[in-house]
């Protein structure tokens, strides 16, 4: 049976207390962690979110039936504990926060008790993923995961005290919105008054916030949720949360400028960083030349290298042929792993394969400064020498060099670099590499859909200096787009709106929309442009990507709560579920797909 807490009133968190406490009587409530039973004398690790406080039941010391409530204590029962603060009359544990003391129990009530979990609760735990999540409420117990979520809450309230500062005003835009497609598939909410209409949940705040702005609210910033309904990663949920932002009467500068600020603000205070500012600005096409990635992660090295001009007019067929259909040839050079054996290379290759290789060539130099190579019975050795002098490379290296499409040469390239630098382990998880990526392609060419897409959306501003080409070029025009980079994560991203109603319609036709489709989708916006907007700009952080990469988590999901899995359903509550007929025929909805076994 629970007991009740009347009479009873917490004094204290467990880790709260220390040797500066010693002789008072406190009040501690909380789980135990484990008991110990070494006859006549009890030891119970009580566990809360600050911490492990150790209690002592002494038969001599607390009543008969305190002492018998203390012998049934079992993992995870909820107790409340009344005692003294002592100095530990046994051995120091220098583990705990509260190694020092102890409480000498007087009065214990037991107020739930609980059965066995499936795993233990524990810090590190090996138990499955799959296993943790079905029993997620267990899981979150656990003190890695509590101290996780509890600096994330501490980054909140910090963002908000510093964007508070910053002149930003939070407000809140809807969650039932207009579907405005911006890249990813919109969840749908069907509505039950207006039978087979639809909302839509917001991939972000993009479109209200822009009209805050139309409205004169100047800054505004909300720590959004966002739905998008794609293909989940390790850094990808199909709900997560955005630190969103909005500001009137700015550019890119001002942008940056306000989120430097921020970033070196957060970061000292959530985990004691020192971020130098200004941070490192790069632009897209740089970006892609020295990492084949638009977010490159700069804590180590081997750099794409052109070597288009070096191979021009080789023998190689690969190469030339490459380059007479407008393509490039492109290497890295992985340092010392000259002589990595001939089953690790062929895995590379098939790795850049899967990133739409049509091969990988290579080129290993030995320490005797031979070469063993895929290609070089194709090339003359003066040509082999000028390769080798282009990529800077010395005995024990390994080259390999991919050529093809710029587009395919660098996406093997940048994602070769990763591999091979994960193989080697060269992450340094305490480094924090920030960079702007700025200036990128307004526009990007879908094969999927014939038509180009925006690369940002749709309410990106292209660079004066390009406009002119957005009718003879579009593909050449670049954006006020910028994303922050932390690590070889995409962090954030923003832009620059358009602001002008006829740029903005412009943009509309190259993106292949009609007018009418134009005003179908997004009228109140054009409309809102209609009466007065100032320019303005802004830009979004993945937050739960931002607490991954401060606490060093190998995925998002150790920094929510209640993350989905894979396949975008919940193993806790069992979402997303069917639901009853009554509820489908409210709605007009009837279930044509076959059930799933
Ligand atoms: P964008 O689409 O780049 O921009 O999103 C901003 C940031 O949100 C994070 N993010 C995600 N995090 C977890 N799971 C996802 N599925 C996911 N998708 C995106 C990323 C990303 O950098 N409205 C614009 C911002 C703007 O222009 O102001 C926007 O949403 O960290
Ligand atoms: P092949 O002539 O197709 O047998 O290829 C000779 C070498 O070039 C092999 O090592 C291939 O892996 C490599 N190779 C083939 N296509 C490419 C490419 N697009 N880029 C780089 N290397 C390639």
């Amino acid at each position: 049976m629970a007991e009740s807490m009347k009479g009873l009133h917490r004094t204290h968190r467990c880790a709260e207390l220390g040797t500066a406490q010693v002789g008072e009587t406190v009040t501690v409530m909380g789980w135990v962690q484990k008991s110990r039973n070494k006859g006549g004398i009890i030891f119970v690790d009580l566990r809360d979110r600050s911490g492990i406080l150790q209690l002592i039941f002494e038969e001599a010391d607390c009543r008969a039936d305190n002492f018998q409530k203390a012998e049934k204590l079992r993992s995870e029962f909820v107790v409340a504990a009344v005692g003294k603060v002592e100095k530990r009359s046994g051995a120091v544990n220098a583990n705990l926060a509260t190694g020092e003391i102890e409480i000498r129990v007087s009065e214990v009530r037991i107020l739930s008790e609980a059965q066995t979990p499936p795993f233990p609760i524990e810090a590190d735990s090996r138990t499955k993923e799959e296993m943790r999540l079905k029993y997620r409420f267990l899981d979150l117990r656990r003190p890695d995961i509590q101290s996780k979520l509890m600096l994330r809450s501490q980054v909140a309230t910090k963002v908000r005290a510093v964007l508070a500062e910053e002149g930003f005003l939070e407000i809140e835009t809807p969650i039932l919105i207009k579907s405005t497609p911006e890249g990813a598939r919109d969840y749908l909410v069907p509505s039950r008054v207006h039978q087979g209409k639809f909302y839509a949940l917001p991939q972000s705040p993009q479109l209200f916030k822009q009209l805050l702005m139309c409205s004169g609210y100047d800054r505004y910033f909300q720590i959004a949720k966002c739905f998008r309904d794609e293909d989940l990663r390790a850094d990808r949920q199909p709900e997560f949360t955005q630190i969103d932002m909005e500001m009137s009467f700015v550019d890119v500068d001002d942008v940056i400028a306000v989120n430097e600020r921020l970033l070196q603000k957060v970061f000292k205070d959530a985990i004691g960083l020192e971020i130098e500012l200004p941070l490192p600005r790069m632009t897209w096409q740089e970006a892609m030349d020295r990492f084949g990635s638009d977010k490159p992660d700069t804590r180590f090295g081997m750099e794409l290298n052109d070597v288009s001009e070096v191979v021009r007019g080789c023998g190689f067929g690969v190469f030339t042929g490459a380059l007479e259909k407008g393509g490039s040839v492109r290497g890295i050079n992985a340092k010392g792993q000259g002589q990595m054996p001939r089953k690790k290379i062929d895995a590379l290759v098939e790795f850049a394969k899967g990133y739409g290789a049509k091969g990988l060539a290579y080129a290993a130099v030995q320490p005797d400064g031979s070469v063993k190579s895929s290609f070089a019975k194709f090339m003359t050795e003066e040509q082999m020498k000028a390769l080798l002098d282009a990529m800077e490379a010395e005995p024990g290296d390994l080259l390999l060099f991919a050529a093809d499409q710029n587009k395919v040469v660098w996406d093997v390239l940048g994602s070769l670099r990763l591999e091979i630098a994960k193989n080697l382990e060269l992450f340094d998880k305490n480094q924090f590499r920030f960079l702007w990526v700025t200036e990128f392609p307004l526009l990007e060419w879908s094969e999927e859909q014939g038509r180009f897409v925006a690369m940002h959306h749709p309410f990106t501003m292209p660079m004066e200096e390009d406009l002119d080409k957005l009718d003879s070029d579009p593909g050449a025009v670049r954006a006020k787009a910028y994303d922050i980079v932390l690590n070889g994560t995409e962090l954030g991203g923003g832009s620059v709106r358009i602001f002008q109603a006829d740029v903005q319609e412009k943009m509309f036709e190259v993106l292949g929309f009609t007018k009418e489709q134009a005003k179908e989708r997004f009228g109140f916006l054009l409309d809102a442009f209609q009466y007065g907007v100032p320019p303005h700009a802004g830009l979004a952080y993945g937050f739960d990507r931002l607490m991954m990469l401060m606490t060093g988590a190998d995925s998002i999901r150790e920094v929510i709560a209640f993350p989905k899995v894979k396949d975008a359903s919940d193993l806790m509550t069992n979402a997303p579920d069917v639901v009853d007929q009554v509820q489908l025929e409210e709605l007009g909805i009837e279930i044509t797909a076959e059930e799933e076994e």
